[in-house]
Parts: C-alpha cells; sequence; structure tokens
C-alpha cells in the first residue's frame, strides 16, 4: 500500500507530466517525486505516448531507474537547452523559492534547471513552508580539498552542520565525488544574500538553495491537485 504522502507524491508527479508535449527534451529530477515523472513517462510510451520524448537525467540514480523503464535518455552535450524539467523539493516558500538536495543530486538538478525553459516542482502539500529553512537543513556540496576550511565557514555563517553520512559510516559522495554538509541555519530571513555568499566562496560546488527557478508548482494535499502557474 501506498501510504497518504506517497500518493501525494504521486498525483503531483502525473499532474505535471501532463504538461510534457511530444517531441520534448525533458530534464528529469531526481527523489521519490521525480520518481514517479519517470514511472508515468514509461507507462505513457507502453501505450504509445510521447515515444518521442527524450529525458536528461539529473542524478546517476535517476539514469539508472530511466535505463531500466526504457526511457530514452540524452544529454546536456547533446541537448543544451532543455524544454522542460520536472523535479521534487525538500522546502518550496510562497515565493516558490526552494531548498533541494536531500538526495544529494542539487549540483546536477542546478544546472539542468538553469538550462531549462520551464521548471515545474512537483511536491505533496507538507513541503511548503513559510520560510525556508524552517523544516530542512540547506544541503552544501564542497570539494573534498580544504573540507574542513569549508566547514568552519559554514558554521561561521550561523549554521549547524552536519557532515552528511554515506553507506557503512563514510563519508558520503555526491554523483561528483563531493562532500555535503547539511546546515541547519534555522528560518532563513534573506535567502538571496545566504546564497550570495555561499557561491562566492571558493571550494563550495553548489548549495540547496534554488532561488527564481521555479516556473510552475503542483502541489498534491487531500484538497486535491492544484497546478500554480504564474
Ligand atoms: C534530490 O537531490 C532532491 O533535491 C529532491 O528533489 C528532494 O530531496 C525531494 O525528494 P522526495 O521527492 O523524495 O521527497
Amino acid at each position: 500500500d501506498e501510504s497518504e504522502v506517497v500518493r501525494f507524491k504521486r498525483l503531483a508527479a502525473e499532474r505535471a507530466v501532463d504538461s510534457i508535449q511530444p517531441g520534448m527534451v525533458v530534464g528529469l529530477g531526481s527523489g521519490s517525486t521525480a520518481a514517479f515523472v519517470v514511472r508515468r513517462l514509461a507507462a505513457l510510451r507502453a501505450e504509445g505516448r510521447l515515444t518521442d520524448v527524450v529525458g536528461v537525467p539529473t542524478s546517476v540514480e535517476t539514469e539508472v531507474l530511466a535505463r531500466s523503464l526504457g526511457v530514452p535518455l540524452t544529454t546536456l552535450e547533446e541537448h543544451p537547452v532543455v524544454d522542460l524539467t520536472i523535479d521534487g523539493a525538500d522546502e518550496v516558500d510562497p515565493q516558490l523559492r526552494l531548498i533541494k538536495g536531500g538526495g544529494g543530486a542539487l549540483l546536477r538538478e542546478k544546472i539542468v534547471a538553469q538550462a531549462s525553459r520551464r521548471e515545474i516542482i512537483v511536491v505533496d502539500a507538507g513541503k511548503l513552508s513559510p520560510r525556508l529553512g524552517t523544516r530542512w537543513p540547506v544541503p552544501v556540496e564542497v570539494l573534498p580539498f580544504g573540507w574542513r576550511s569549508q566547514a568552519l565557514f559554514l558554521e561561521g555563517l550561523g549554521a549547524r552542520i552536519t557532515r552528511r553520512e554515506g553507506p557503512g559510516g563514510t563519508p558520503y559522495r555526491t554523483d561528483q565525488g563531493n562532500l555535503i554538509f547539511d546546515c541547519a541555519f534555522g528560518p532563513i530571513e534573506r535567502p538571496e544574500e545566504l546564497a550570495a555568499k555561499l557561491e562566492a566562496r571558493a571550494g563550495i560546488v553548489a548549495h540547496g538553495l534554488f532561488i527564481g527557478l521555479t516556473s510552475e508548482l503542483v502541489v498534491a494535499s487531500p484538497e486535491g491537485v492544484e497546478h500554480r502557474r504564474p
């Protein structure tokens, strides 16, 4: 059986797939909600629909899933502009600013989002938040070189930090081989300012604040599925 939250994730994902048109290059997000997008695309293909759609995966995990279901894939090298990306998020504020990266795929997700004409974010209503940082830490991806210096820098910005753990007590490694610090700032007053500070720091490769990248939001809740467009 499917829990309520999982059902809302699936319903949001499936509604967003309605926006995919034949021939599109589609960015495939990462995480359990985005996985429902890939599954839906595969199901439509089996019915002979959207068979000419190609996907750009935002993580190795999504790439493996899409391949296993026979969804054709391409790369940003072949298609540097993506028509539409559908991705999940960990936290969404009223201005559609996001925290992403709970699954560790933040860098590729952001690269694909910035390369996309349209970015639809799909969430269950539990991800909505009055202020970013309330329910989720900001994941920050750092190069292994100098990581202890980055840890001090992040603490200096006021975060309580945790180095993400991987299997067997080893540090978690991103698809690029980097480390992630989950940075609990508490409610973030000015996400743009924090983002700018993180982006100015050498050795920080990516952070999970996604600002100005969401064009539409699909939210599923007990009240139904809502597609918010600008
Ligand atoms: C992956 O790196 C994240 O940005 C995901 O989009 C996020 O963690 C959402 O995950 P779920 O859809 O599994 O909740």
